[in-house]
């Protein structure tokens, strides 16, 4: 049987409350994600919905069914069973408001497969947003320093900035300026997977 976690086969049962206080509610309810990519025997617990909320009741109904190997939590999270089975699922999942009548409803595609491809990494996606925690203030545009939150500039030189980056905290141009410690090694990979990948924009 499912435990109380999950509601899928839940019954929702409406009750009739009084607020103190009315509840505003969205006219409409979606999933950031329309496709929700997992990779065979892992479970995936994302493309949480804009309704985070605790008087919403989520359920779901799978197509094809695929009985308790996809369900839903009561955060609105769609969990997927290790043992499911290669191949698209439709889920439409069902949001009742608790405190009155309306319904709302959104299909997303659960895709299983045997391998998700490696992302490729980009400027704007990765890389821009690096540059805006570690270095804006000074690379900036119109500073009389590189601007790396121009693509075009930190694409030319990339080399230079994986060479600065990589110094010891201290020593003679080492980057971020004045810095005590290295940006993380996770931002220096992406760095170095970027130009890997063809300085993508
Ligand atoms: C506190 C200010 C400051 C911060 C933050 C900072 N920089 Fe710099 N950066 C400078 C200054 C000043 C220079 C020019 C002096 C020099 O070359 O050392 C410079 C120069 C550079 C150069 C050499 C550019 C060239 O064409 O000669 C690179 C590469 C660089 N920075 C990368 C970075 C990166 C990447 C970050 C963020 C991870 C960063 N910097 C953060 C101040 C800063």
């Amino acid at each position: 049987m499912l435990g109380l976690m999950f509601c899928k086969h839940e019954p929702f049962e409406p009750s009739i409350l009084v607020e103190e206080k009315p509840i505003s509610l969205p006219d409409s309810f979606f999933y950031t994600k329309d496709t929700l990519l997992v990779k065979k025997g892992k479970s995936i617990q994302s493309g949480l919905p804009n309704i985070k909320d605790t008087n919403y009741q989520f359920s779901i109904r799978v197509s094809p069914d695929v009985g308790d190997k996809i369900l839903i939590s009561k955060q609105g999270e769609i969990l997927v069973d290790s043992t499911l089975s290669v191949g698209m699922y439709w889920v439409t999942v069902y949001v009742h408001a608790k405190l009155n009548s309306k319904e709302f409803k959104d299909v997303l595609a659960v895709n299983c497969v045997d391998s998700i491809p490696k992302v490729k990494i980009s400027y704007e996606l990765h890389v821009k947003p690096i540059f805006q925690a570690n270095c804006s203030p000074c690379h900036y545009d119109g500073a009389p320093r590189p601007n790396w939150l121009d693509y075009e500039t930190a694409k030319s030189e990339i080399d230079f900035i994986l060479d600065r980056t990589q110094r010891t905290p201290g020593s003679e141009g080492f980057m971020p300026n004045g810095g005590t410690s290295q940006i993380s090694q996770q931002e220096i990979n992406t760095f170095k997977e970027w130009k890997k990948d063809g300085l993508l924009p």
